[in-house]
């Protein structure tokens, strides 16, 4: 079996990369090791970038998204008793953020390669990278798929950056000390905007994913156990901390899905290695205070998709060599504005009380200095 670009992983990544390759005339097949109600059940982050939503209506997988997401013109800061607005459509006028759930994008996505014919496969055991320098090909499950390309868009867990010789990747990583419970809630939300809550308790976040169900996550310690957080302490907790201003009150309802996410950032470079080329989380995490993981994974996706077209086109590789110093300043920026989210939002257990106050003193700037405001929400929005 042969195809132009073999892909690794049915997340956002390898399926918007498959499905934009397929819109210029490249083909490619999708290898997933889980199934089809798996992925498309799987539920993460949903905030999307202006540049992301663009992409995916360009695409022509934007409809659903465009009925179904809800757009957002400012978030919340809430801390030491008061709610602060941070107001895009005044500091980043004409950029939004639009909530929609990446599962539903998955879906959409899915739905959109097999519509077109498209070459996906779930559920394939034992993927293996072989010869990335040479002359590359993928092995799973007894069979054999040559490639001129290879696309590892299998997540942090995944095959592909493993798959690179020693010595050829430079890693940074940061572990944070505190983990994300994340709730999915049948209850309609609380605001009509999220809320970003630093509490003496922990960090708090409101979200939201359509007018009759709410997200939520709490800050809860590195080792913590889903099962040490029974319904009612969900909603004590979240309660405490944000009920915190006078008015406002948490609607609570039927909690349907529960998990813990590590707080971690993680850089790979160069994002290449011969013929293989990494995409999204296989390649970089970032703490999801920032709301950056999925809109990274589209941006690498753009990228590599613009410099396969001109290498399958033209035959010049330009641009596939340039790929990851392309990618990784907007991956840099990121993981400084999402570490910088983590910092202003979060407890640290080491931390005394002087750095609790300077903590207060930069929410204090960045909520009463219009420059300070603009940097978060013209980041948050997203740069491209
Ligand atoms: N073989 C085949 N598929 C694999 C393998 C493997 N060995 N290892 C992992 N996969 C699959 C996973 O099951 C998953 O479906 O690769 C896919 C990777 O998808 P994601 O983890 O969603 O990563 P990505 O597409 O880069 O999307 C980034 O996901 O984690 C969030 O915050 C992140 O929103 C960001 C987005
Ligand atoms: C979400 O709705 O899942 C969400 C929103 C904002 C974040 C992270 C996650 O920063």
């Amino acid at each position: 079996m042969r195809t132009q670009v073999g892909i690794i992983g049915a997340g956002p990544a390898g399926l918007l990369l498959s499905h934009l390759l397929h819109l210029r005339g490249i083909s490619s097949v999708v290898l997933e090791r889980r199934s089809r109600a798996y992925v498309e059940r799987r539920v993460r982050a949903g905030v999307l970038e202006q540049g992301t939503v663009d992409t995916l209506v360009e695409a022509g997988v934007g409809a659903r998204l465009l009925r179904e997401g809800l757009p957002h013109d400012g978030i919340e800061l809430r801390y030491g008793g008061a709610a602060h607005r941070i107001a895009f459509e005044k500091l980043v006028p004409g950029r939004r953020i639009t909530v929609y759930g990446q599962q539903e994008v998955v879906k959409d996505l899915i739905a959109a390669r097999l519509e077109a014919g498209g070459d996906l496969r779930f559920e394939v055991e034992d993927v293996a990278v072989h010869d990335p320098a040479g002359a590359p090909y993928l092995t799973f499950g007894g069979e054999r798929l040559d490639c001129e390309v290879i696309a590892g868009c299998d997540g942090f867990h995944g095959v592909s950056r493993p798959s690179i010789p020693e010595g050829v990747l430079s890693v940074f990583e940061r572990d944070y000390p505190f983990a994300w419970l994340g709730v999915l809630a049948r209850v309609r939300p609380s605001a009509e905007e999220l809320i970003y809550a630093r509490d003496e308790r922990g960090f708090a976040l409101h979200s939201m994913r359509s007018p009759e169900v709410s997200r939520f996550y709490l800050q809860v310690p590195p080792d913590a156990d889903v099962a040490d957080w029974p319904d009612e302490r969900v909603w004590a907790e979240l309660r405490a901390r944000l009920e915190t201003i006078p008015g406002f009150a948490l609607e609570t309802g039927e909690i349907i899905e529960k998990g813990v996410t590590p707080m971690r950032a993680f850089v790979a470079e160069p994002m290449q290695y011969g013929r293989l080329y990494l995409a999204g989380d296989s390649a970089h995490i970032v703490p999801p205070t920032g709301a950056k993981g999925l809109n990274l994974a589209v941006a690498d996706v753009r990228t590599l998709t613009e410099a396969l077209a001109a290498y399958f086109g033209t035959g010049s590789a330009d641009l596939l060599d340039g790929y990851s110093a392309a990618c990784l300043r907007r991956v840099w920026r990121a993981q400084h504005f999402s570490w910088w989210m983590t910092t202003l939002l979060h407890t640290f257990a080491d931390e005394d009380a002087y750095a609790r106050r300077l903590q207060l003193s930069h929410l204090d700037y960045v909520t009463s200095s219009a420059a300070a405001a603009t940097t978060l929400a013209e980041n948050y929005v997203g740069l491209s």
